[in-house]
């Protein structure tokens, strides 16, 4: 006798409703609605009831650090050093970004039986891709299955110490009647892979597709139940990966692991700012160079900004890479405190290699390139300019200093522009300059050429 009944739910943030309706009341985007069987609360409940274990805090038996190198660094740095046993880990990106290959090659470096399950693909195109790959390792157990129960069977059977599902869109539990890719089928697969991580001490990959509007594996209620959520990202005109961690229980979000897409799969990038830099040409107008932290590491890169008239009411404003709201306010500083003309201009903002920068340090690179742009003079092609822009225009103090000047200097540039209430390192081959307000900044790389 079934208890189950219709419910239509959110397929981007799970929100439930008895009726269809267009537009989520909790996440406002449209036409997300889907019908889902929905098991009725106390079936669900008595299937949850089991005795439940209190434990006295006791440190004798803590294995938290105890962390499973992927033996890719770029890997183990965003995740903080390597797999927490009984961790689950969901990777979302692109169709065709390389997650696949990412956990591939991950599998092929884990030092331990490694349970690859792929929903998606056959054993022999599995193979294939691990051919391709040069992968080496015999320790990589193939399965190709959908079916979330026996999947688990086959957990219990081997006991790999790391899972990798590929991808949750494609898997269902027989216990659910709604189709693979709905949000229950997702959300209650999820449940039971975590269930399983936490009872066995395995570490789980998740591999999700994202949806249209950038949400992980469609349904955001995953984000929640995973321990961490990693974003592979990438351009399309570009080889280069991002590795992004959005939220981390075992470690910061602040890393990054870059990677560049080779016909034999992912090869880590030792050095970024080489990547980020490589396609600069010199003596254009509206190019500045920066010294970003992404994490722990500083990397050098180009901003680029053009300035031209606007003939129509409107002047258009774009900004790639970096935030429009920021843009905007350092507009407004530009024209009241650098008297620059830029009210009924058009503005087109751009941190080439198509890498996302969200830190204010990178406001005195932004406000150069565009000062620049609107002058039509070239900034000083071997400076880097780190610092951020207050509402005066003032230049104000940046975090790790020391590592953004080191890279500036190890890749040749000759002066570095840094906020003046800096304290300066010693003994550096470069030279510093310290600046304190936007005027300063402009004379010193645009007007002394
Ligand atoms: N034969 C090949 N030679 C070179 N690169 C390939 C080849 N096959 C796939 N790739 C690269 O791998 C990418 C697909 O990676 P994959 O791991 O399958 O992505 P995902 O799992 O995220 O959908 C392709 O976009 C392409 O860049
Ligand atoms: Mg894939
Ligand atoms: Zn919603």
């Amino acid at each position: 006798m079934s208890k189950n009944r219709i419910k239509f739910i959110c397929s981007n943030c799970g929100y439930e409703s008895l009726r269809w309706v267009g537009k989520c009341p909790s996440c406002d985007s449209w036409n997300s609605f889907s019908e889902e069987i929905v098991e009725d609360t106390k079936t669900k409940r008595a299937k949850a009831l089991r005795k439940s274990e209190v434990h006295e805090l006791d440190f004798s038996e803590t294995k938290i650090e105890n962390r499973l190198p992927t033996n890719i660094k770029e890997f183990d740095r965003v995740l903080g050093g390597g797999l927490i046993p009984g961790s689950v880990i969901l990777i979302g990106g692109d169709p065709g970004i390389g997650k696949s290959t990412l956990v591939l090659q991950a599998a092929d470096k884990i030092n331990g039986k490694v349970l690859y399950v792929s929903g998606e693909e056959s054993i022999n195109q599995l193979s294939l891709r691990a051919k391709r790959l040069n992968v080496k390792s015999k320790g990589i157990l193939l399965l190709a299955e959908t079916d979330l129960s026996n999947i688990l069977d086959s957990i219990k059977e081997q006991s790999p110490e790391v899972i990798i599902i590929d991808s949750i869109q494609t898997m269902s539990h027989p216990d659910f009647e709604n189709a693979p890719g709905t949000v229950t089928q997702i959300r209650e697969c999820t449940v039971r892979l975590m269930q399983t991580a936490k009872l066995t001490g395995c570490s789980i990959f998740i591999v999700g597709h994202v949806t249209k509007e950038g949400y992980i594996a469609g349904p955001k209620v995953l984000e929640h139940i995973v321990d961490t959520v990693l974003q592979f990202e990438g351009e399309k005109n570009y080889s280069y990966r991002i590795l992004r961690g959005q939220k981390n229980r075992f470690g910061s979000t602040n890393e990054i692991g870059i990677f560049e897409m080779h016909e034999e799969g992912l090869v880590e990038v030792k050095n970024p700012s080489e990547i980020f830099l490589n396609e600069r040409t010199d003596n254009i107008t509206g190019s500045t160079i920066t010294s970003s932290m992404e994490g722990t590491r500083p990397i050098l890169l180009e901003v680029q900004a053009l300035v031209t008239p606007s003939h129509y009411g409107n002047p258009q404003r774009v900004a790639t890479g970096f935030d429009y709201r920021r843009l905007s306010i350092l507009l407004a500083v530009l024209e009241k405190r650098a008297k620059l003309r830029l009210s009924s201009a058009n503005v087109f903002l751009n941190m080439a290699g198509g890498i996302k920068i969200d830190e204010p340090a990178v406001d005195l690179a932004v406000c150069c390139a565009i000062a620049s742009s609107v002058m039509d003079k070239p900034a000083n092609n071997t400076t880097v300019l780190i610092g951020e822009v207050g509402l005066g225009g003032e230049i104000r103090g940046v975090g790790h200093l020391d590592k953004r000047i080191q890279e500036a200097e190890k890749l040749g540039f000759q002066k570095v522009l840094v906020p003046k209430i800096s304290k300066l390192p010693k003994n550096s081959k470069i030279k510093i300059y310290p600046i304190a307000d936007i005027n300063e900044a402009i004379d010193r790389t645009i007007k002394s050429e």
